[in-house]
Order: structure tokens, then sequence, then C-alpha cells
């Protein structure tokens, strides 16, 4: 069996720019939902970072790019800040200053052979947008969505062919995210079934005319949408549990990856729906079902698994839907896990990676992947972050097995993060870097490699030969 990945496989790293550039008052740009976020913490959540600082990548981004250079970077995804494009989301033309950064950003990435992989909503919604329509409640903002898209992929069509429609689409219609993916909160009289399905229909529905204009516009596109992966498996391996993660899985992400591969909702959806009386008959998908005959891959985010129980007998809707909706996943007993409770599981990784495979035949991209460590008490402590090479050697090698030896076809591993960046809570401590970031410390904002640094060179000088070894 071959121990590597073939030399076209794209090897590099992921981030959102949000919580990786700052500088959030300059050149016109707007706010957004992550620079108003109003953070309800994680558990175990330690700190709050600014994200006006965060890692000042928009204005040291050369210094990391060369960095990702010395890598061996074939690809690396950054988004392009709605809110620094079109500062309240409703502007007719475009920021010229927001362009031009991007510009230089793009034109460093090629200069340095580096594939731009580009998402075009994750976590920067310009606020206007959700306060003055709720998000994507609202079906203005898909309008106000496709006339952006338009405009940046007419600017970058010349440069950019990979393109993720929306940062894990699957995450926006839960109240516990919706505001941070979709700029939508519920209002108190709609019921938690009609809010998840709108904003599914919503956000799904402009990803899907996002994916039709880019394969119309842009020579050999490569587009998708694309969702987060993090199965639930039974607690105990009772049956009951195992039941409760099948649905549990249906609703969280077969549900989308469906309306990404086929452009169908699921049977498991259309019956929930029918029994929570949602007329779902009337509901066009023509523009899903065209867009889902274009996307040539499905790029996924993937951290780790959580268990489920059911705690009621799963024969009625309402138990359904409490199990849907407000049953909180563990994390497993029998697996080590981060200071965040967050597991860590590389056959579970594997065994996802071959089940989407095998549902929907479709070459995958895994456009995240990473564990969020805490730094150690010293510098030299938290540069010698062997954990973090510990998780990727497990990933890495769970990926490659599930290529060779399960027969999955994966075209690429982007590493979240390569430099220290904010989390999703805001979080600096969360640290998920190859390059540490001296912010919380002393605010000198200089970056020194950790020793996951070398050691993920090497992966990509060996083609990921060194993670058998
Ligand atoms: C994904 C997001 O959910 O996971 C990222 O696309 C996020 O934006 C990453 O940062 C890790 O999650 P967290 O909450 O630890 O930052």
């Amino acid at each position: 069996m071959e121990k590597k990945v073939a030399s076209n496989f794209l090897w590099g790293g992921a981030v959102s720019n949000v919580q990786a550039e700052g500088s959030t008052e300059v050149y016109g740009k707007g706010h957004n939902v992550y620079d108003d976020l109003v953070v309800i913490p994680e558990k175990g959540q330690i700190s709050q970072g600014s994200t006006n600082i965060a890692s000042n990548h928009y204005r040291q981004y050369k210094e990391d790019l060369q960095l990702f250079k010395e890598l061996g970077f074939s690809a690396y995804r950054i988004a392009i800040v709605w809110s620094r494009i079109h500062p309240t989301g409703e502007e007719e033309t475009p920021n010229e200053a927001g362009l031009a950064f991007y510009d230089d950003m793009i034109n460093d990435l090629l200069s340095k052979g580096i594939e731009p992989i580009v998402s075009l909503v994750h976590f920067d919604m310009p606020t206007h947008l959700a306060e003055k329509y709720n998000g994507f409640l609202s079906t203005e903002v898909i309008d106000l969505y496709s006339r952006h898209v338009e405009q940046v992929v007419e600017h970058f069509k010349d440069r950019v062919k990979y393109w993720i429609t929306y940062n894990e689409i699957n995450t926006a219609p839960f109240d516990a995210h919706s505001y941070l993916v979709a700029g939508a909160q519920r209002p108190i009289d709609m019921s938690e079934v009609e809010f998840f399905h709108e904003i599914t229909y919503n956000t799904n529905l402009a990803s899907a005319r996002a994916i039709n204009f880019i394969t119309d516009t842009v020579e050999d596109a490569k587009v998708s949408g694309m969702i987060t992966v993090n199965y639930a498996k039974a607690k105990d391996g009772d049956p009951k549990n195992h039941l409760a993660a099948t649905m549990y899985n249906e609703f969280n992400f077969y549900l989308f990856a469906d309306l990404i591969c086929k452009g169908e909702y699921t049977s498991f959806y259309q019956n929930f729906l029918s029994l929570n009386g949602i007329n779902y008959l009337n509901d066009d998908l023509s523009e899903f079902k065209s867009a889902a005959k274009k996307v040539t891959y499905l790029p996924i985010s993937g951290y780790q698994t959580r268990v489920i129980e059911a705690k009621t007998k799963l024969d009625s809707i309402e138990e359904i839907n409490e199990l849907l909706f407000h049953t909180v996943t563990e994390a497993s007993e029998e697996l080590a896990a981060n200071h965040w409770g967050w597991t860590i599981d590389p056959i579970g990784f594997r065994q996802e990676l071959d089940d989407l495979y095998s549902r929907y035949q479709l070459p995958l991209f895994i456009v995240e992947n990473g564990i969020g460590l805490q730094e150690g008490a010293t510098l030299e402590e938290t540069l010698n972050d062997l954990d973090r090479i510990d998780y990727h050697k497990q990933y890495i090698k769970a990926m490659i097995d599930a290529m060779n030896v399960d027969g999955v076809v994966i075209m690429g591993y982007l590493l979240w993060s390569p430099i220290d960046i904010l989390s999703s809570h805001k979080e600096m401590e969360k640290r998920y870097g190859l390059v540490y970031i001296d912010e919380m410390k002393n605010g000198t904002m200089k970056r020194i490699p950790k020793k996951s640094f070398y050691w993920y060179k090497k992966v990509i000088e060996t083609q990921g030969g060194v993670v058998y070894d």
C-alpha cells in the first residue's frame, strides 16, 4: 500500500479573515457580525481577544505568506471579507480599497505558486444587513449576497479558480450559530422548525445561485458549498442511541450535503417537515438542482466526534424535535480531548471520509482540520507543541489510509490554522497555529514558528509519508 498522497494533492492551510485580519476600521470597511458578536463563552473559554487586533494579518500578511511558502504550501484558503467590499451590504458598487487589499494578497499568493481558495461568506456579513433585514431570514439578503458575489467573482475571475460559496452552511439554521453564520436571529413568534427551514432554504438558495454564477463566469471553476462534519456516535453502543445518532447525522450533515451534491431534500427531512406541518412542496429547488450538477467536489471541515444519548423512545415528532434541537452531544469518555472538550478521534474522521465519499462519490477537500491548544507557561513550552504534531499526525494518517486503503478520493488538506488566530468565540488562548503570534502576552505581533511548523513542512515535502514514521 502506498503510504503517501499523489504529487498534485493540495497541501496548505486555512483561515477565516475576520478571525485573523484585525484592522476593522480601515479603508472604508464596515462592521460585520463577527466584529459585533456578543460572545456567549464556549465551555472552557479563557479569554477574549479583540477583532480589531486579531493576528494583525491585514498588515502582516506578506510576512505570513512568506512563511507559508517556506512551508511548501500549494493552497491557502482565505475569506474575502464581505464588509470590506460592501461595507453595509447595500452599496451598488464595491469598495475599491477593499478589492485592492485582496488583489495584493491574491497576487502575492500566485507569485509564490500558492493556489488561492476563496470563501465568500465566513462569519463576515455586514452588521447592517443583520440589523435591517435579520440576515438570511430575509430574501432581500439573498439578492444582496448575489450582487456581492457577482462583483467579487467578476473582479477575481482571472486569478481565482477555487471558490467556496458558504462556510459551514449546515450550522446556519441553529439558534446557537445563526447570527454569526447567517446574520439572523429567530423572532420570538417563530418556531424553531419554521426558522430552521427558512434559513436552510434561503442560505442554500444563495449558495446555489452563487455556484451557478461562478461556473458560468469563471473558466475551469471549481466551486462548491461547504459543510462541517463532526458526526455523532451512539453512547455506550446502545441501539436506541444508534437511532438517535442516525437521526442527528441525517439532520446536521446529510440534509446539507444532499442539498449541495444532489439539489434535493433528503427523505428524512421531507418527512420531518410534513410531520411538523410545514408545506415544502412548493419550494422551488430548480436552482439547487442545476447547481448540484456543476459541483465537482465537496469541501468539509472536521475536528472531532461526539456521542449522543436518546432520552426518549423517538416515536413521535415532538420527541424527535427535542432530540434534534435540544440534545447536547457529549465528548466520549473513551477519547482524549483538548481543554475545551473537543475530542481527538482520527478513526472517527476516517469513518466520516469513507461515509461521505461512499454517499456522494465526489472528491472530498478537507478545508479545515486542527486542534486548539493553550499556550505554555513559557515561550519555550508554547513552541514545543508536540500535542499539535500528534493530533495532525493521527488525522493525516487517517486521511491517507482512507484514500489508499478505503478508496476515498481526497484532493487536498488545509490545516486550521497556519498562524494563531482568534477562535470563533474570539478567544486568543485557544491557539491553532503552526506559527505563534505574540499578541496576548506582549502585543509585539512577532511571528515565531513552533515545532509543528517544521514538522508540517516535512509532511508536505514527503507527500504525507512522514506520518507513518
Ligand atoms: C470552524 C470555523 O467551525 O471551526 C472556524 O469555520 C473556526 O471559523 C473553527 O474558527 C474552529 O472553531 P473554534 O470555535 O475553536 O474557533
